[in-house]
């Protein structure tokens, strides 16, 4: 249905041009350029046939000659090559998300595509494109089906200037840690993808990959250029790659004729605004494999979860001794029938969409991190037959839950079934989680051992029509596009961590830096929306925010499935900001990002797909107090609009009076401007309506 829907409403522009040409043997050096010309592109082989790559912006340096190549078990392929032919391509077509932050995506680039032999015949393809906002290329290794490994990549991005890099190490647990930024000649650590530039002219960009299907993921490593001796510029810093290794040190695992690197991109935008509008990488992923998406409905949910995170519920039904002998029941089990009741109850009357089910299954009694849980087994107490009716009577879909505890052989073995028994239960949402630092005690989540089994997880879901929101990931790189059941993900040092880290909580940058580093690679599961900031945990630990920010959150981080969550109970103390909750979609038209300042503040408007009369606007601040204009031009002109407003108070102080939000409604056309004031740790959370007349 969605694909006439597709060709009905899109009018497809594809120009494709496509020509090859045998290079003259002195002729080394081929460039492509953006569509728009800004950018552009230098392949070059050096005297002694390394493959380098330079780009320029505007005609100014942007990345310097930098080297490209693999080097395989038994060959070299970053030396000794000669250019065998040239292709160039061109495209501009529009497509259609399955749901996303734009509803209409335009892929509009030049490509080059060169194919390159070595003195013994090896053979490396290297494919370009140039894009208004950034650049890509990809290894391909032709080929006869033989098997090869990768042992290293050279990819180099070797900077003519020394940005700002937002980042993190790239052995993080789970990347569930603060950015950072420093210059990126004075990173030590190896860096983990995506990391975003900020340049010293105010111009931005990102490194990150797009359609890591079967490969290694990347990260980085800095070195100074003139340490290597290729440049006196004293400013320029070069970025090597390093690619995640398996256990016993292999890159990666393939065959000539079918293996293919992930898409290296740099994004290049002139202002923050640009940056986040950027969806190379989604183009750099390939169209929709799943003929029907209907099955797959982007909403809002509560559950069984936050409660468990401050210790009101255990995970575990059975309590086991030191020998691991059961020696009771757990007297405060959270997933059980009565309180999946009232959640969906809670859900029901809130258009809350979703209901999840955390501890739901056998097999998480004692240390669950080590989990060989049965995946089709609920507890004694929670009797899945009646819940899967009760919640489709009430029009509320269960999410369901698979901990793996990083069991990758464990889970392997029993997800069909699992993805078949929540298919008949009418379950089409799972959040699938990898709590180990290492899958199967030995192999890093984004090694390509980890990115093959998820890949697997995301099919044999599809299969069984189930959507993933996949918690201890792979880094995103744009699958969604290809596997639209592949939702959203963690990732991220989200709102959990105020409940039971012992920093005190994440700053309230955190929330400034996401939009422009983790997001950029996609959708998170953040859960925002805690509305009890009170933890008696740990009572030093406490989400940096005002009620107000927590509204603004629901726009300002982006999730098909978003979750609230928090209690039904907490919810039900603040009832009149609740209502935002209510209203705000997980889907959108259109999103823009209007002002923003890394680190500092950000204001978000996005466009409902559903009823493209409203949108809904998110602005946070950091730790520090702000006053921000928003003018309203994206709405249509000579119309009227209701907005309500969820603003703080005058009274509204995040440490002593954090609840105080001031909820009014007034008129506004596309001439107006807004000032909006934010308290520290303070946000602001708008609804426009158009006013039918
Ligand atoms: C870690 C996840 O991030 C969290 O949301 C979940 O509750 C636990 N693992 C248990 O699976
Ligand atoms: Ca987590």
């Amino acid at each position: 249905m969605k694909r006439s829907i597709l060709h009905s409403r899109l009018k497809w522009l594809l120009f494709l041009v496509s020509f090859s040409f045998i290079m003259p043997s002195c002729h080394r050096t081929t460039d492509l350029s953006s569509p728009d010309g800004r950018t552009v592109i230098r392949f070059s082989l050096s005297p002694d046939g390394a493959p380098l790559y330079s780009v320029t912006r505007d005609g100014k340096p942007y990345i310097l000659s930098s080297e490209l190549g693999l080097k395989l078990e038994g060959a070299d392929l970053s030396r000794d090559f000669r250019i065998e032919n040239v292709t160039r391509a061109s495209a501009d077509t529009t497509w259609e998300t399955a749901w996303g932050e734009e509803r209409f995506i335009r892929d509009l680039h030049n490509e080059l595509c060169v194919s390159l032999t070595g003195a013994s015949g090896e053979r490396m393809v290297i494919r370009f494109r140039a894009f208004n906002d950034g650049i890509a290329f990809r290894y391909e290794l032709p080929g006869d089906g033989g098997e090869l490994r990768i042992m290293d990549e050279m990819t180099e991005y070797n900077f003519a200037s020394d940005p700002v890099g937002w980042s993190i190490p790239w052995n993080t647990p789970y990347y569930e840690g603060l950015w950072t930024a420093s210059p990126l000649s004075e990173k030590r650590d190896t860096l983990c993808s995506p990391m975003t530039l900020e340049f010293a002219d105010g111009s931005y960009g990102m490194l990150h990959e797009a359609n890591l299907t079967d490969y290694a993921g990347q990260n980085f490593y800095v070195s100074r250029l003139e340490e290597k001796s290729l440049t006196s510029r004293s400013e320029a810093v070069s970025l090597h790659t390093y690619l995640t290794p398996w256990s016993n040190g292999v890159r990666v695992y393939g065959s000539y004729g079918s293996t293919v690197s992930p898409w290296r991109m740099v994004l290049i935008a002139d202002n923050i605004t640009d940056l986040a509008a950027s969806r190379m990488m989604l183009n750099l992923n390939e169209p929709c494999r799943i003929e029907d998406t209907s099955w797959i409905k982007p909403m809002k949910f509560i559950g069984i979860w936050w409660a468990i995170h401050l210790d009101h519920y255990t995970w575990c039904y059975r309590l086991l001794d030191n020998e691991g002998k059961v020696k009771g029941l757990s007297p405060n089990h959270g997933a059980t029938t009565a309180n999946m009741q009232r959640y969906i109850d809670f859900a029901a009357e809130h258009h809350i969409g979703g209901v999840l089910a955390e501890g739901w299954n056998e097999g998480w009694d004692g240390d669950w991190t080590s989990n060989l849980a049965s995946f089709t087994t609920p507890t004694p107490d929670f009797d899945m037959d009646y819940l899967s009716r009760y919640a489709a009577e009430k029009g509320v879909q269960i999410i369901g839950h698979h901990e793996t505890g990083g069991n990758i052989t464990h889970y392997e073995s029993e997800m069909e079934q699992a993805f078949e028994y929540y298919d008949r239960h009418g379950i089409h949402n799972v959040k699938t989680g990898y709590v180990h630092s290492k899958l199967e005690g030995k192999e890093w989540h984004k090694s390509q051992y980890g990115v093959r089994h998820m890949r697997k997880v995301i099919e044999c879901a599809a299969a069984h029509h189930v959507c993933i929101d996949n918690h201890e990931c792979v880094m995103p790189t744009g699958l969604q596009r290809t596997y639209p059941n592949l939702m959203t993900g963690e990732g991220v040092r989200g709102q959990e961590w105020d409940a039971w880290s012992t920093d005190g909580g994440s700053p309230a940058e955190h929330l400034c830096i996401l939009p422009f580093t983790r997001c950029m690679a996609g959708p998170v599961d953040f859960t925002p929306g805690t509305f009890d900031f009170s933890n008696p945990i740990h009572p030093q630990t406490r989400v940096h925010s005002t009620l107000a920010r927590q509204l603004a959150l629901f726009v300002t981080i982006y999730s098909p499935l978003q979750m609230a969550s928090d209690m039904p109970e907490s919810y039900m103390q603040h009832q009149a900001a609740f209502r935002f909750i209510e209203d705000v979609p997980c889907d959108w038209e259109r999103s823009v990002v209007i002002d923003a300042k890394i680190g500092d503040y950000v204001v978000t408007a996005r466009q409902d797909r559903q009823d493209t009369d409203s949108w809904y606007i998110g602005a946070i601040t950091d730790e520090n107090e702000r006053e921000l204009t928003l003018p309203l031009t994206f709405l249509d002109a000579d119309t009227e609009y209701t907005a309500t407003i969820y603003a703080d108070a005058d009274s509204t102080d995040w440490k002593t009076n954090p609840y105080a939000v001031d909820i009014h409604e007034q008129k506004v056309t596309a001439n107006d401007c807004l000032t909006l004031r934010l308290k520290p740790c303070g946000g602001t959370a708008i609804k426009i309506k158009k006013i039918r007349g």
